[in-house]
C-alpha cells in the first residue's frame, strides 16, 4: 500500500495528534512516554481519541497469548477509521512488532509501520519514510550490538520519562535468563545495564518535576550492574536525592535476592518495604523445567531471612499455573506454599503457549479447562489471605502518598501505604503528593479505609 505524501513544510507547523495504546508492562508504559517525549519534538500532541488522532501507536505486548490476539483484534477495529481517512497512520512498536515484523504488515493491511522495542528513538525518521509512501519495518536489535562492541548504550534510555508523582525509570532492558516460558529476552534481548549517572540525572530530574516516588524497572533489576555499580549501590545512591519519598523496584530474580539487597531495603529509608519476587511455581521439578534455577526451599530460605530483617514487608509474586506437566500434586505444592508464604498479592496466569519459547514443544500440554480450575483455585485462596491480610492491618499505623481524590467521594483521597496497599483516606483534605499518616479503620475486598492522625 502506498500513502499520499504529504507536503513537508506544511506538516512541520501544523500539530498532529497522536494516540497510543498500550498493551502489557510496566516497561511498554514507559516506552509509551518515550514514544510521546519524542513525538512532542516532532509537533504531535496526544489526543485520548482515536478518532481524531493523525496517527495510531499500538505498544504490544506478547508475554501471553491473549494479549497478542488484543492487538490483532485491535488493529481490525481501526481499520474502518483508516478507510475513512487514508492520510491516517497506524504504527505497531512493543514486544509483538519485534518478534513479527513483516508479518503484521501482511496480515493487518491497513498498518504502516512495525518498529521494534529498541527503534522508538528513530520514529521521526520512519515517520517521514511512510509519508513518502512506504510501509516499514525497523526491528533491528541495537542495544544488543551496541553490548557485543562493549558499550553500555544509552540511547534507548534517554531522560524523556513523564514526570509525574510516581514515576518509572528503566535500569536494565532484556534478560540473559531465558525462563522456558517466557519470550522477554527474544523480544527485548539480552540484558544491558544503563549507565548510573545517566540514571541519577533522570532520578534528580524527575524529583525536580515534582516525582515523590521512583520505580526501577528491569527484568531482572537485581543483576544491575554497570560502570562499577551494583544494584544495592544504585539504591544507595537514589536514596540520597533530596526531595525522593519513595523508591521501589520491580522486579528481583529469586536467584539473584541476597542478603544484601534485603539489607538495603531494610535500612534505606526511603526503599519501600515492598518486594516483588516472582515465585511461578511451588513445585522443584516444575521450577526445574521452567529453569527458574532455585528451589522452593531455596526461596522460602530467602523470604524468611527477608521477614527476620523486616517483619512488616508486604511481599508480592508471580505464578503460573499450567505449566507443561504439571501435575496435580505439582499444583498442590504451589497451593502450599502460598498458604505457607501468604503473599501480600499474587499475579497468577494461565501458562499460554508462546512461540520460540523452550516449553511449547514440552510434553504435557494441559487443558485449558484445568489451567482455569487451577487459576480460579489459587485466586480464591489468595482473596481469603488478602482479606485475612487486611483484618491484621486494623487499627494499624501507616504512611500514604496521597495520588488522587477517590472517584465516589471527593472529600476522601486515595494512595498507597510503603507496602503498596491501596488506602482510602476518609474526610480528608490532604493535597497529591502529600505523605500522610494514616491509621486503618475498615477493610474493603481491594483497600483499606483510613482516618488520618495528622
Ligand atoms: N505464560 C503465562 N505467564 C507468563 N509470564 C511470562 N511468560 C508467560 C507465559 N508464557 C508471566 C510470568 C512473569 C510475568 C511477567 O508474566 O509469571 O513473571
Ligand atoms: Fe522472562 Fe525469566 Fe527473564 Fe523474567 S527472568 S523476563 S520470566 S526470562
Amino acid at each position: 500500500m502506498v500513502l499520499q505524501t504529504q507536503e513537508p513544510i506544511l506538516a512541520a507547523y501544523t500539530s498532529k495528534k497522536v494516540n497510543i495504546q498500550t498493551f502489557g508492562c510496566q516497561m511498554n508504559e514507559y516506552d509509551t512516554d518515550k514514544m510521546m517525549e519524542v513525538l512532542r519534538q516532532e509537533n504531535y500532541i496526544y489526543t485520548d481519541d482515536c478518532k481524531e488522532a493523525d496517527l495510531i501507536i499500538v505498544n504490544t505486548c506478547s508475554v501471553r497469548e491473549k494479549a497478542e490476539q488484543k492487538v490483532y483484534s485491535l488493529l481490525g477495529r481501526l481499520r474502518p477509521l483508516k478507510e475513512r481517512n487514508p492520510d491516517l497512520i497506524i504504527g505497531v512498536g512493543g514486544c509483538v512488532a519485534q518478534q513479527e515484523g513483516t508479518r503484521i504488515l501482511n496480515r493487518a493491511h491497513s498498518v504502516d509501520l512495525v518498529f521494534g522495542t529498541d527503534n522508538l528513538f528513530d520514529l521521526p525518521g520512519m515517520l517521514e519514510e511512510v509519508h513518502r509512501g512506504n510501509r516499514i519495518v525497523q526491528t533491528e536489535r541495537k542495544a544488543h550490538k551496541q553490548k557485543v562492541r562493549n558499550f553500555i548504550p544509552d540511547f534507548a534510555f534517554e531522560n524523556t520519562s513523564k514526570p509525574g508523582l510516581k514515576s518509572y525509570i528503566a535500569i536494565t532492558k532484556g534478560c540473559n535468563n531465558f525462563c522456558s516460558f517466557c519470550i522477554v529476552p527474544t523480544t527485548r534481548g539480552l540484558e544491558v545495564s544503563r549507565k548510573p549517572e545517566n540514571i541519577m540525572e533522570e532520578a534528580v530530574a524527575l524529583v525536580a518535576q515534582g516525582a515523590k516516588e521512583l520505580c526501577l524497572l528491569g527484568q531482572n533489576v537485581n543483576s544491575y550492574k554497570a560502570g562499577g555499580v551494583d544494584f544495592v549501590e544504585l539504591l544507595v545512591r537514589l536514596n540520597e536525592i533530596e526531595g525522593l519519598e519513595r523508591i521501589r523496584f520491580t522486579s528481583p530474580h529469586p536467584k539473584d535476592f541476597h542478603e544484601q539487597l534485603a539489607e538495603a531495603i531494610e535500612n534505606l529509608e526511603h526503599v519501600c518495604e515492598h518486594l516483588h519476587l516472582p515465585l511461578q511455581a511451588g513445585s522443584d521439578s516444575v521450577l526445574d523445567r521452567m529453569k527458574r534455577n532455585y528451589t522452593l526451599q531455596e526461596y522460602l530460605e530467602k523470604v524468611e531471612m527477608l521477614r527476620r530483617r523486616l517483619p512488616q514487608v508486604a511481599i508480592s509474586t508471580d505464578i503460573i499455573v499450567g505449566f507443561p506437566g504439571e501435575s496435580d500434586v505439582d499444583f498442590e505444592r504451589t497451593v502450599k506454599a502460598v498458604e505457607t508464604i501468604r503473599f501480600d498479592q499474587i499475579y497468577a496466569f494461565k501458562y499460554s503457549p508462546r512461540p520460540g519459547t523452550p516449553a511449547v514443544d514440552y510434553d504435557g500440554q494441559l487443558e485449558e479447562s484445568v489451567k482455569s480450575d487451577r487459576l480460579n483455585r489459587l485466586l480464591a485462596l489468595q482473596e481469603k489471605i488478602v482479606a485475612q491480610k487486611h483484618q491484621q492491618l486494623m487499627g494499624e499505623v501507616l504512611e500514604v502518598l496521597v495520588e488522587g481524590t477517590y472517584p465516589r467521594d471527593i472529600r476522601s483521597r486515595s494512595g498507597r501505604s510503603r507496602g503498596h496497599y491501596p488506602v482510602v483516606i476518609l474526610n480528608s483534605d490532604a493535597n497529591i503528593g502529600d505523605l500522610v499518616t494514616v491509621r486503618i479503620t475498615g477493610t474493603k475486598k481491594y483497600s483499606l479505609e483510613a482516618l488520618s492522625l495528622q
